[in-house]
């Protein structure tokens, strides 16, 4: 495996694909393992939350390698791993989890206990405060405890086959997937998603395979509100009103939904007139008031306890303008937190191959070399209403 190189993180706004460390079965605080397997990456994407990271949002270092939406193919394993073998094809989670301790037993793969050298729970591949695994937007990676992570695909050729779709089974398709069953969404649900991203069409896709009756996308981007009207879904065009209730009364007769899910996060912008500036409450103060009693909100967006580019002061230590006393008075549920992948992939992994989710199609999954990491990085940032798959051993189709 010579000449490994990866997409480094050099600073706000900076991304770079450099030279780096041919992974090492060594975990982060240094101890040598065995569990482990080593990936020759095969297609890994860019993601919401990276954009966090290179938007200069959050504590990063400089010189991280990113990359957590890891799919591979097998090219070296510990003598501790068992089930899995050279050759095999493979996603992996975005979640790092020991597979042994309280929470992974309970499938909370998200805030596993053993994983994380700060002493936090929860680990990630190249994410800042999780854990210190080396990201895989990379030619090749290390992967530990291989046998409780790793997804192998039945098949190869078939799996080769629909590959685009498959990689999204690392990350958004099941982050997408829990947000609408924390939501509560089932057959005749109406579904509210703040967010057109690629968490957002997910969280769509997702809503319509549990039987969603009407399923709405909201947004500001024009491009990203076409493409999800493209496949499929309600666009929701939030610069028209600051009042969601009127919006979504106009699109489905009715100014409630049943289901919420918050696809943005703590970089959210405003409504209507106040588009163009940061409000990082808008999402969940919209999300409390459209959903209708008892109804529940799926909080995948991702929120920070330190974000430096904050506007001010309280948002600067993650506290929001949150109006709780109107979801308290609805009796409203909140789930948070990083998606547990494990969970659900595999089941995922069956809808796609039995052509049930074109997820690749529904976040417009878009391929490009390793090598041109930063222009994806730059294109994604703008909004481009597109999923990245970067190819670092130029296997997969244009
Ligand atoms: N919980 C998890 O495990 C997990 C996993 C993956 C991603 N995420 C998070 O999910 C979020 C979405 O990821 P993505 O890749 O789709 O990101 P993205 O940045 O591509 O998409 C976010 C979208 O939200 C839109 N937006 C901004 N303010 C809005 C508002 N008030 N209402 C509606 N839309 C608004 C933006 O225009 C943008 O299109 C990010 O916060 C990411 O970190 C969480």
């Amino acid at each position: 495996m010579p000449n490994n190189k990866g997409v480094v993180y050099l600073g706000p706004g900076k991304v770079a694909v450099r030279a780096i460390d041919d992974p090492k079965m060594v975990d982060p605080r240094g101890k040598t393992i065995d569990h482990a397997v080593i990936l020759k990456v095969v297609a890994t994407n860019i993601c919401g939350s990276d954009q966090h990271m290179v938007r200069g949002r959050t504590t990063a270092p400089t010189g991280m390698v990113l990359g957590h939406e890891i799919t591979g193919e097998i090219v070296e394993k510990g003598k501790g791993v068992e089930f899995l073998d050279v050759g095999d094809l493979v996603s992996t989670p975005f979640n790092v989890a020991c597979g042994r301790c309280r929470m992974c037993r309970a499938q909370q793969t998200g805030v596993c206990l053993h994983v994380n050298k700060s002493g936090l729970a929860g680990g990630a591949y190249g994410y800042v405060d999780m854990g210190g695994w080396i990201g895989g937007q990379a030619q090749y990676v290390m992967v530990p405890y291989a046998d409780f992570n790793l997804l192998k695909f039945p098949d190869k050729r078939q799996a080769m086959a629909k590959i685009l779709d498959l990689t999204m089974l690392s990350d958004i398709l099941p982050t997408g997937f829990h947000g609408a069953v924390n939501a509560g969404v089932g057959v005749g649900s109406t579904v509210y998603i703040a967010g057109a991203g690629p968490v957002g069409l997910a969280a769509a896709a997702s809503a319509q395979i549990l039987g969603a009756a009407a399923v709405l996308v909201g947004d500001m981007n024009q491009e990203r509100l076409k493409h999800a009207r493209e496949v499929g879904f309600i666009p929701i065009d939030l610069t028209k009103s600051d009042d969601l209730r009127e919006l979504v009364r106009d699109a489905i007769g009715t100014p409630y939904v049943d289901a919420g899910i918050d696809c943005v996060g703590f970089e959210a912008h405003g409504h209507g007139a106040r588009a163009a500036t940061e409000a990082p409450a808008t999402v969940l103060n919209g999300l409390m008031a459209v959903v209708g009693p008892a109804g529940r909100i799926g909080i995948p967006g991702l929120y920070v306890t330190d974000d430096p580019g904050a506007k001010d002061e309280s948002a600067r230590h993650g506290s929001l303008g949150l109006r709780f006393g109107l979801g308290w008075s609805k009796s409203h549920s909140f789930y948070t937190g990083q998606t547990p992948v494990l969970r659900y992939n595999r089941q995922l992994m069956m809808a796609i191959l039995h052509d049930r989710i074109p997820i690749a199609r529904i976040v417009n999954a878009t391929v490009i070399p390793l090598d041109e990491a930063a222009r994806g990085y730059q294109e994604f940032d703008r909004g481009a209403a597109r999923k990245y798959v970067l190819d670092p051993h130029g296997l997969l189709k244009r």
